[in-house]
C-alpha cells in the first residue's frame, strides 16, 4: 500500500466584477508559495461548512460581506502537492457588500480570465482557468 495522504480542504472564490474581471490576490512573503497569485479563500476549519469558511475568509482578507446564496459552485481543483493533497472547490461570486481591500498585506488585481495565464499561480489553481474563460469569456 502507498503511504497515507493528508487531504487538505481549501475553499476559494472567483469574485467577478461588472466587467467580467476576476479578483486575484498575491500570496504575501513568509507564506508558502509567496508571490504567486491565487483565488481568495482559505482552509476549512473543523466544524465549518465550506460556504461558512469562504464567507469568513472573504471578510478577513478583503473586508467584504458575502451572503451564502451569492456563492455558486463552479468547479474544483484536486492537486497532489509533495506533502499533502489539496481539494479546492471554487465558487463564483458576483455580488457582495463593500469594496475588496487588502486586509492581510496581499496585493490585489482584477484580471480578465484570458489574462490569468500571464500571472504566476500555484499549480493547483492553473486548471481552473479554462472554466472561468468558458463562463466569462477571455
Ligand atoms: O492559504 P493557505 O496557506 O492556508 O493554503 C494552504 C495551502 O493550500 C497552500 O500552502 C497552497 O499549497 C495551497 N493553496 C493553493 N491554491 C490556493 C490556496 C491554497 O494551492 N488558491
Amino acid at each position: 500500500m502507498s503511504a497515507p495522504v493528508k487531504l487538505l480542504l481549501v475553499v476559494a472564490a472567483a469574485l467577478v466584477d461588472s466587467d467580467g474581471r476576476v479578483l486575484m490576490a498575491q500570496r504575501p512573503e513568509g507564506k508558502a508559495l509567496a508571490g504567486l497569485w491565487e483565488f481568495p479563500g482559505g482552509k476549512v476549519e473543523p466544524g465549518e461548512r465550506p460556504e461558512e469558511t469562504l464567507i469568513r475568509e472573504l471578510a478577513e482578507e478583503l473586508g467584504i460581506t458575502v451572503k451564502e446564496p451569492c456563492l455558486a459552485p463552479l468547479t474544483f481543483a484536486s492537486h497532489a502537492y509533495p506533502d499533502f493533497h489539496l481539494l479546492m472547490p471554487l465558487y463564483i461570486c458576483r455580488r457582495w457588500e463593500g469594496i475588496p481591500q487588502s486586509r492581510e498585506a496581499q496585493a490585489l488585481r482584477w484580471v480578465r480570465p484570458g489574462a490569468l495565464r500571464d500571472l504566476p499561480m500555484p499549480p493547483a489553481d492553473l486548471p481552473l482557468i479554462p472554466f472561468l474563460i468558458d463562463l466569462l469569456g477571455p
